[in-house]
């Protein structure tokens, strides 16, 4: 039997909850092993807070409950760096022979980072951007878009009723997969992603000449992370944090403005913000997470170390941590042209 440290960190997401349970579960049940949580993300390593997670009723009922029942918190890399001997003295005194970090690519690329230092590492990802390389889907991605595509559904009998332009901001700061898919099941006409800028006179053209051929209303899916071609527009956004996270303040909202003052349009605008990462995950999400959070443990057991596990077809494989969190997985051009054929 072993010991296991887990912990959420970067942005909650629907599914954390549903690792959780299944790390618990085949923990105990497979191989007699214990599970320490760690509280908010990598503050609970650096600040000793933790709980005893047990295979129990209340552990069972975990696999539907959205967030996190950890906690979770983005930490500057820096402070985790500093805070090295922390970690391993935590790890110590607790007896954790290897850790299971659940995250995005600040919290892998951390755990990376720290099994190279010589800590036992098994990360598992996730993110409703569906943007981590190495793994064919992410949880969280499934209900981040079904609630996006339910939201644009609803859209489009409101634009039709009044033939309004009607943009709807989705999460997505690196890369389009939610607003790709999310505008592809909706039927939207347009999708703006971060991976193809887009130009501002492009859009405006593209709504006057479907109002002109008689159509009824106009959507169009913005990524948050989308951008204006050089010289097309000037987009205000508020900064870059201490993450070095560009932070929104709405791209959406501003090519709305701009749209009505060259077409004289009438232009609404809606922002799903954390609407999309809130609530229970979608049955495929719960199938997904459990089968990461179940291959996980077992790759401890197998005595892996410095893996994540993945998504590849139908199985569930394990890949280098230093290869996972190398690049982002952005949509390909083959993706986005494919997908734009459907509009225009
Ligand atoms: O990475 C997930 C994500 O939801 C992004 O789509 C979004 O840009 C970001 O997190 C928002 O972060 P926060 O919860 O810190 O506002």
């Amino acid at each position: 039997p072993m010991r296991i440290g887990v912990l959420t960190g970067g942005g909650d997401c629907p599914g954390l909850n549903a690792v959780i349970r299944a790390v618990v579960r085949t923990a105990d049940a497979r191989y007699g092993s214990s599970v320490v949580g760690f509280l908010d993300g990598w503050r609970g390593l650096l600040e000793d807070r933790r709980i005893q997670l047990r295979n129990d009723d209340r552990n069972d009922r975990l696999l539907t409950k959205g967030g996190t029942i950890l906690g979770t918190a983005r930490v500057n890399p820096e402070k985790l760096r500093a805070g090295l001997d922390q970690i391993k003295q935590t790890m110590d005194d607790n007896g954790i022979d290897v850790l299971i970090p659940i995250g995005g690519e600040g919290t892998l690329t951390a755990g990376h980072w720290l099994s190279q230092e010589g800590v036992p590492v098994i990360g598992v990802p996730k993110t409703i951007d569906n943007d981590i390389d190495c793994t064919d889907v992410t949880f969280g991605f499934d209900t981040a878009l079904t609630i996006a595509t339910d939201a644009i559904d609803r859209l489009h009998s409101t634009a039709e009723s009044h033939q309004r332009v009607m943009l709807v901001e989705v999460m997505g700061r690196h890369a389009g997969w939610i607003a790709l898919h999310s505008g592809l099941a909706s039927g939207a006409h347009m999708t703006l992603i971060p991976e193809q800028p887009f130009d501002v006179q492009e859009v405006c053209d593209l709504v006057k000449k479907r109002f002109q051929r008689g159509d009824s209303h106009f959507i169009c899916v913005v990524a948050e992370g989308a951008t204006p071609k050089e010289g097309s527009m000037e987009i205000r956004d508020g900064g870059i944090d201490e993450f070095g996270h560009v932070r929104f303040t709405g791209v959406a909202q501003q090519l709305g403005v701009e749209i009505e003052r060259r077409i004289n349009k009438e232009v609404r605008t809606t922002v799903l913000g954390h609407v999309q990462r809130g609530g229970k995950p979608t049955p495929y999400d719960r199938v997904l997470a459990t089968r990461f959070g179940v291959n996980a443990v077992d790759a401890v057991h197998a005595g892996e170390k410095g893996k994540m596990v993945s998504l590849q077809g139908a199985e569930i494989g394990l890949v280098d941590l230093e290869e996972a969190v190398r690049q982002l997985k952005r949509v390909p051009e083959s993706r986005y042209l494919d997908a734009a054929a459907f509009f225009g």
